[in-house]
């Protein structure tokens, strides 16, 4: 009472300030994504943060492949650089970079306990919490509610109903003058993002996981024939030539700009696909993926985002606290409503403001608990290697240079040369 008659107001704002900002107000580089909203929603809560804590945040941005950006990580990190402090990685990442991360248990009180458990044991290397869930994935399917329903369509089961109505619906828009219409848009090029939408299609058919949890090369089998065998026909046929080099957000673009009937893609272009200038805004629908065949199942593949701290840090601490922040409820709960990243903390999907703004997170919870993980805790170090094989694979399937048989069992060979060298 005493000290604010004495002062006034502005002194009581310069007191606060002085509380607010350490004596060592430190500066900190956090690299983040810029697929769909990423960039800025990372940098509102890094404004945020810095505002609340009288640091400094720098925000360095990097490639929205996630392919390109662990060759740019791994090069940073291998230098032993300090440029960056807080590293965006992808949940296949933590065994092939997590001896680079600080542990973040001493600095989480506790918190981790109410993410997934699954996603905290998949951060966890040796014991040691090397990165903090900040959102999950998993691929769903998009789809026009409308065009299904001016053409008594049903939202299809199976991969082979939607290769189908995709085929009918297109080719009827097209017959009246839509000639740049697709049946079919996703991930058709030749990196990570490929790896992700061919584990869908082959699990839906009860093909495995290229390599099972036991380090067996499962990949080549008749189910996985089955699915890739129906890849195969896509492109050219109800998907463009040029989704053999579509990222998310090229099919994103042309689905958003109304000239695909159906997308696979992740949560995240739900709300952009519904912002005030999309031309599908209020037209469109998500839905788990199809299953291969009526025994087959809906599956969809587990993708998401981690925070983690370098080693090589000047400012672990501070670092740590930033990523504490960004993966806190309330910021989990900003970027869901905002731009429909899927929290990783379970409470969050029974929260009504995250529920009115993505029903779907409600209706297809099972598909995101359930979602099928990529090979990349049995294979370890040797990940990358074992996509990058599935994905040209795959890739050489899609663009029609090899049949599916031949690539199944060549991936098979080369897998199996690379697992007797251990992993
Ligand atoms: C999404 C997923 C990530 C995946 C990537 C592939 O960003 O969250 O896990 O590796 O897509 O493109």
């Amino acid at each position: 009472m005493k000290f604010q008659a004495l002062f006034g107001a502005s002194a009581m704002t310069l007191a606060a300030a002085l509380m607010a900002s350490p004596a060592s107000a430190a500066s900190v580089s956090i690299s983040c994504g810029a697929v769909g909203q990423e960039l800025e929603l990372c940098r509102e809560a890094a404004d945020a943060w810095a505002q609340k804590t009288g640091n400094e945040v720098v925000i360095v941005s990097t490639p929205n492949s996630t392919t390109e950006r662990l060759a740019l990580y791994q090069q940073l990190l291998a230098a032993g650089a300090g440029d960056i402090d807080v590293f965006q990685i992808d949940v296949i990442w933590p065994g092939i970079l997590g001896s680079h991360f600080i542990d973040l248990a001493p600095y989480s009180g506790g918190v981790e306990k109410e993410h997934f458990p699954s996603i905290i044991e998949n951060n966890t290397v040796d014991g040691q919490l090397v990165a903090m869930p900040w959102f999950t994935d998993a691929g769903v399917l998009y789809y026009r509610a409308d065009l299904l329903e001016k053409y008594g369509e049903s939202v299809p089961q199976t991969w082979d109903e939607m290769t189908e109505i995709a085929k009918r619906v297109q080719d009827s828009e097209r017959g009246e003058g839509n000639t740049g219409m697709w049946g079919f848009v996703f991930q058709g090029k030749a990196y990570e993002g490929l790896t992700c939408d061919a584990l869908e299609w082959i699990d839906a058919y009860g093909g495995g996981t290229i390599v099972n949890g036991e380090g067996d090369v499962t990949v080549n089998n008749e189910n996985a024939l089955a699915a890739l065998k129906l890849a195969g026909s896509w492109v050219g046929n109800i998907a463009p030539e040029g989704v053999l080099n579509y990222a998310e957000e090229e099919a994103r673009g042309v689905f958003q700009s109304g000239n695909a009937v159906f997308m696979r893609n992740w949560p995240y272009a739900w709300a952009l696909g519904n912002s005030e200038d999309s031309p599908v805004k209020g037209k469109i629908g998500v839905a788990a993926l199809p299953k291969g065949g009526s025994d087959g199942k809906h599956t969809g593949t587990l993708g998401g985002w981690q925070l983690a701290v370098s080693k090589y840090s000047a400012n672990p601490e501070v670092a740590a606290d930033l990523v504490m922040y960004l993966t806190s409820y309330d910021e989990q709960k900003r970027r869901a409503v905002k731009g429909a990243y899927n929290p990783t903390i379970a409470a969050l999907y029974e929260d009504k403001q995250v529920l009115e703004a993505n029903p779907f997170f409600g209706e297809l919870y099972d598909t995101f608990v359930n979602a099928v993980a990529r090979p990349s805790r049995v294979t370890g170090t040797a990940y990358n290697q074992v996509s990058n094989e599935f994905w040209n694979e795959t890739h050489a399937v899609l663009s029609g240079t090899k049949s599916p048989e031949d690539a199944l069992s060549d991936l098979e060979s080369s897998l199996k040369r690379m697992s007797r060298r251990g992993w």
